[in-house]
C-alpha cells in the first residue's frame, strides 16, 4: 500500500486510510468517553452496551450535560439520520442499534432524518426519485432495529419539507457561505444545493424544541464523520435561542476486504440487510483475514486478529460475550483456530441475524407510516 493510500481522510463524504480515532478526538476537539459516563448510561439502560464496553462509541461533546438534564427530570431528545442512496448495510446498523439502546434508556423521542435531498445533490448517478424511494426502503431498516413507535419520527427532507423548511430557513440565515466553505471545503464548481444542505442537517438538532415550544437538549449518536455539521450547528445554536446539540461519536465498521470502512459503493465489502443469507455467507468466506498464507504457517506462527476483518465483525457486532471473544482471539494467535472455521462460524451468526432482521423488516411494512413525522396538532 502506498503512503498516499494510508493517509487518513474522514469527512462526511469520504472515509479512507487507516483511521486513528485518538487523533480525531484531538483534531475535531471532542472528548474521550469516560468510564464514569459509560457507567451512567449503563445505570439508566440496565446494562452496559457492548458498543460502550468495546469503545465502538468512544467520543462525545456535552454528553455529561445531556445526561444531567435527564437526571434533573428534564425531557431529553435524540437525533440521527441516513443519506438514502442505496440499501442499508451492517455498518449503518451499528449506530442505529446503539441509538435504540439510548432511546430505551432515556425514554427519549428520536428524530430520524432521511436526507434524500443531500444524496441527490451529491451523487452523480442517483435520481431524485430513486433517493426518495430509498427513504422508505431504509426506514424499514430503522424500524427493524426496534425503534419505538410513537417516539420515533422519521422524515424525508423532500417529501416532508413543509414541516421543516421554516426552521431550516432560520438556520440557513445564520450560516455564511465562507463558514460552509471553510468547514466542508465547498468550491465554486460545487452546485449551490450542496452549500444550502448543511442548514437542513443542522436544523434537525432544534426540531423537537421548535415543535414542542420548549428547549429540549438534543443528543446525536452517529459515526464521527458527521462531526463537521455539529461544529457549525453548535456555533449558531444559541443565536437562535436553542441549546447546543450534544454528540456521542461512533467508529466505522471495517469492510470485509482489506482497508477502509464497509462501503455501499463496493458491494463485496459490505453485507446488506437485503442480502440473502447465502450471498452474505459467500461474502464472509471471501473476506480478508489476519491469517497466514498457508495452514502450516498459520499453525506455526498463529494469526493476527488486530488486522483481521472477520475478528472485527465478532468484536463490533456478532460476539457479545467477552469470554468467547477472547477465546477467538487466543485461538487465532496460537494458530489453533483456522480462518476457514472462524469464517464459517461468523457466517452462521450473520445468517441467523439476517433471517431474524429480515422478518422484522417485512413486518415494518405494516405500519411504516406510524413512524413518520406528522404535523403538530
Ligand atoms: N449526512 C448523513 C449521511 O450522509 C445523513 C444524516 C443527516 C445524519 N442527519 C444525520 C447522520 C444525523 C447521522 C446523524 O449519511
Amino acid at each position: 500500500m502506498s503512503n498516499d493510500k494510508k493517509t487518513m481522510i474522514v469527512t462526511p463524504w469520504e472515509v479512507s486510510g487507516e483511521v486513528d480515532y485518538d487523533k480525531l478526538i484531538v483534531n475535531f476537539g471532542t472528548n474521550k468517553l469516560t468510564e464514569e459516563l459509560k457507567q451512567k448510561m449503563a445505570k439508566y439502560a440496565g446494562f452496559l452496551h457492548p458498543q460502550l464496553r468495546r469503545d465502538v462509541f468512544f467520543s462525545h461533546r456535552d454528553l455529561d450535560w445531556w445526561i444531567s438534564n435527564y437526571e434533573n427530570d428534564k425531557k431529553v431528545g435524540l437525533y440521527t439520520g441516513r443519506g438514502p442512496s442505496g440499501d442499508v448495510h451492517l455498518g449503518h446498523l451499528l449506530p442505529w442499534i446503539f441509538t435504540k439502546y439510548l432511546q430505551d434508556a432515556f425514554d427519549a423521542d428520536l428524530y430520524f432524518q432521511m436526507t434524500d435531498d443531500e444524496k441527490f445533490l451529491v451523487k452523480e448517478n442517483l435520481t431524485l426519485e430513486q433517493a426518495i424511494s430509498y427513504t422508505y426502503e431504509n426506514a424499514l431498516d430503522v424500524i427493524a432495529c426496534g425503534m419505538k413507535v410513537g417516539k420515533t419520527f422519521i422524515f424525508s427532507d423532500t417529501e416532508d419539507i413543509a414541516q421543516i423548511y421554516k426552521l431550516g430557513l432560520k438556520v440557513s440565515k445564520k450560516i455564511t457561505l465562507s463558514t460552509a466553505k471553510a468547514v466542508f471545503g465547498f468550491t465554486d464548481s460545487d452546485n449551490i444545493g450542496l452549500t444550502w444542505y448543511p442548514a437542513l442537517q443542522a436544523m434537525t438538532c432544534f426540531l423537537q424544541s421548535d415543535r414542542e415550544k420548549q428547549n429540549i437538549p438534543c443528543l446525536i449518536p452517529a459515526a464521527i464523520d458527521q462531526d463537521p455539521y455539529w461544529r457549525v450547528t453548535r456555533d449558531i445554536a444559541e443565536k437562535l435561542g436553542f441549546y447546543k446539540p450534544a454528540q456521542i461519536h461512533g467508529k466505522f465498521l471495517p469492510g470485509l476486504q482489506q482497508g477502509g470502512k464497509m462501503s455501499a459503493s463496493q458491494p463485496e465489502t459490505a453485507i446488506f440487510t437485503t442480502d440473502t443469507p447465502e450471498i452474505a455467507l459467500k461474502k464472509v468466506m471471501a473476506a480478508f483475514t489476519g491469517g497466514r498464507e498457508t495452514i502450516k504457517l498459520h499453525k506455526e506462527l498463529g494469526g493476527n486478529p488486530e488486522i483481521c476483518n472477520i475478528y472485527a465483525y465478532y468484536y463490533f457486532l456478532f460476539e457479545e460475550d467477552d469470554k468467547k471473544l477472547y477465546e477467538i482471539e487466543a485461538g487465532c494467535r496460537s494458530g489453533n483456530l483456522m480462518c476457514g472455521e472462524c469464517k464459517a462460524r461468523l457466517g452462521k451468526k450473520i445468517k441467523e441475524f439476517l433471517i431474524d432482521f429480515q422478518k422484522k423488516r417485512e413486518k415494518a411494512k405494516d405500519n411504516l407510516q406510524d413512524y413518520f413525522l406528522k404535523e403538530m396538532k
